[in-house]
């Protein structure tokens, strides 16, 4: 059985589009069953059809952990293995973190424990970082804090400024976010006690993929 994804999204939804396209062509065994929303404008949702969208404005909510609530129950209604952040801007509750515990992926564009949060290719440049990149974690209730299972970096160039550095991190983003959907969904990937396991082997340090930069 395919696996089953469900895909929380803030944006423009480039990492969903890759991961719908590695689907159609065969290079990932699973099945995107719902698409999350914190913005009904965002351009992810319209990505998929719309019997697999479900989004909710967080400020018609009481307060951030019933806005969590109805997301959770939302995600839980379509029984996914994987619950995959893909430009998700909103932090995680602890409630729905404990809810999906191990299960839940998230991509960040920086080499973490580097630059965790916002704005982290103005920052990386800011910094005087020689290499730059982008992170695939399993989400734990501290922001971007969970263990790092793969990474893969970029060089900062000359005369770069955010968003060209943005631009040559989000062309390794999505092979790199592929590469570990394609072990999870082959079941190769666990975590046991917020640390990844491949193969059953304790992930000492995270992978380093090497991908062509744009
Ligand atoms: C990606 O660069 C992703 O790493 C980042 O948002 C972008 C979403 O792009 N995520 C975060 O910053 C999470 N803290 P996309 O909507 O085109 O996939």
């Amino acid at each position: 059985m395919p696996a089953r994804l469900a895909i929380l999204a803030s944006g423009r939804g480039s990492n969903l589009q890759a991961i719908l396209d590695a689907i159609h062509a065969g290079t990932l065994d699973a099945q995107v069953v719902g698409v999350f929303s914190d913005r009904p404008d965002a351009h992810a949702l319209q990505r998929v059809p719309e019997a697999l969208r479900w989004t909710r404005r967080p400020k018609t909510f009481a307060d951030r952990a019933a806005f969590d609530a109805a997301l959770a129950d939302a995600i839980a209604a379509v029984a996914p293995d994987w619950v995959v952040c893909a430009g998700y801007m909103r932090i995680l509750g602890a409630e729905i973190v404990q809810r999906f515990a191990d299960r839940i992926l998230n991509i960040h564009p920086s080499l973490l424990p580097r630059h965790k949060g916002l704005h982290t290719h103005q920052r990386a440049l800011d910094a005087g970082d020689a290499e730059h990149g982008a992170s695939v974690h399993f989400v734990n209730a501290e922001l971007d804090g969970g263990a790092v299972i793969a990474q893969a970096t970029v060089p900062v160039l000359p005369g770069d400024d955010a968003d060209t550095l943005a631009a040559r991190v989000l062309a390794v983003e999505h092979p790199l976010f592929l590469h570990v959907l394609q072990l999870a969904a082959a079941g190769r990937l666990r975590a046991c006690d917020g640390l990844p396991l491949i193969d059953g082997q304790r992930l000492f340090t995270p992978l380093s993929l090497q991908f062509p930069a744009s």
